[in-house]
């Protein structure tokens, strides 16, 4: 039978607390507001900047461009299997460290030592200083004390996590929180079918967020992909999404999920039916075995997808037919910002469930380029300065949210520290 939450307390805005007062935008189109997320936020909490898989084997490595805090670092596997990260500049003159043909660019690999590409200095996959050239030129240059300097690294569920803060507030996993902490167990090591897109965006990073944090818009903007049915069906249940939840400072919204290329094949479209795949993924569901007490914590019957939007930039959509994908929107100015998507799957067995998989991957891409088209025009026009107060409705409280908790984090890094 099926089962969707109501809104507790009449409306999840009241429940959760937030206000039901129009909301301002200014924190997207100021610079100056820009540059205080950048140290407020990026330069003092846990950001993922990848997974282990990325990272197979000993000397293994790729590096993060943090434009947000103006550094790049290089994360690489030890000899002795722990995952380390380090600002990605020489110690001996400032060149940076690991790069390719574009030194704004970032780069994967594998290798035994780092050698930097200037005067030659080799570093250690632990980030000490190995190989000096010519030594004895040098005045009183203790190597000892001229390792990389490592940047604080930790690892969740897979998920490569790194914090530029001298010393994070919170452990990781305090930082995450039980709403996250409880998807442990979800075989996202399995899932290692991976198509990844990224794309540079002209509008603030809180603004793509936003487009993603409710499916208010989803029988509009995506109207010609959509079946009318998804939505009319989704909305004589409630919401588009009916299951919404914080978890400070994080957030999640549960959709629902019709089945229609079960109850009405007809409906989908040739290309859908030849492939037996779409926006919900292949049709044919991948067999993930029992799913961790996290996932769908609502309980929702049919269900969609689940959206964990993790503070501040990453989310991660785990989809009731056994695949998932992750964002990542990083900032590059107050009104640009790089967006990558990742898309992964079990590995395929056939040849069909790969052009499942593919068809499921190109059709997250239209979807996306559909929600990114949008951003640049709203940015445009936020910019105007017309109008700065704007109406949000209820399935709009996880954005209420967002601006809300950056606010709090900017505030906060404002105060003068407290002597302990
Ligand atoms: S700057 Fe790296 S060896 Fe000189
Ligand atoms: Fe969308």
């Amino acid at each position: 039978m099926a089962r969707f939450p109501k809104p507790p307390e009449g409306s999840w805005t009241e429940h959760f607390g937030l206000g039901t007062e129009p909301v301002s935008y200014a924190d997207s189109t100021s610079p100056a507001f820009y540059e205080r997320e950048r140290e407020a936020i990026f330069g003092r909490v846990w950001l993922n900047v990848g997974r282990v898989e990325s990272l197979p084997r000993t000397g293994s490595y790729f590096t993060k461009e943090l434009v947000a805090a103006q550094t790049s670092i290089v994360v690489v596997r030890d000899r002795d299997n722990t995952i380390r990260a380090f600002y990605n500049v020489c110690r001996h003159r400032g060149n940076k460290l690991v790069w390719n043909d574009d030194p704004r660019a970032e780069t994967q690999g594998s290798c035994r030592q780092f050698v930097c590409k200037y005067h030659g200095w080799r570093y250690q996959l632990d980030g000490s200083l190995a190989h000096v050239q010519q030594e004895h030129e040098f005045f009183d240059l203790d190597k000892e004390r001229h390792g990389l300097v490592p940047v604080h690294c930790d690892v969740w569920a897979g998920f490569v996590f790194v914090n530029l803060a001298d010393e994070p507030r919170q452990t990781l996993s305090e930082f995450l929180g039980p709403m996250v902490t409880a998807l442990e167990g979800y075989p996202f090591d399995r899932m290692t079918s991976r198509f990844a897109y990224r794309a540079t965006i002209h509008a603030n990073w809180k603004l793509f967020m936003d487009a993603f944090a409710e499916f208010y818009h989803a029988p509009v903007l995506h109207m010609k992909q959509s079946p009318e049915k998804y939505s009319s069906m989704a909305r004589s249940s409630g919401f588009e999404a009916p299951h919404y939840q914080i978890d400070d400072p994080h957030r999640l919204v549960s959709t629902t999920g019709v089945r229609l290329w079960e109850t009405d094949p007809q409906s989908m479209k040739p290309m859908e039916r030849l492939t037996r795949s779409g926006l919900f993924g292949p049709w044919d569901k991948a067999d993930l075995g029992e799913l961790p007490s996290g996932v769908n914590p609502a309980r929702c019957n049919p269900w969609g997808l689940d959206s964990f939007q993790i503070f501040p930039n990453f989310v991660i959509l785990i989809w009731s037919q056994g695949w998932y994908l992750t964002y990542h929107y990083w900032p590059t100015a107050y009104d640009t910002h790089v967006f990558e998507g990742n898309v992964y799957f079990l590995p395929a067995r056939t040849a069909r469930e790969r052009v499942a998989q593919e068809m499921a991957a190109v059709t997250f891409k239209e979807f996306a380029l559909q929600d990114s088209n949008t951003l640049e025009a709203t940015q445009l026009m936020l910019e105007s300065g017309y109008i700065d107060r704007f109406h949000l409705n209820d399935q709009e409280v996880l954005i209420r949210h967002l601006h809300r908790v950056v606010a709090e984090w900017v505030d906060a890094a404002d105060q003068p520290a407290v002597p302990a």
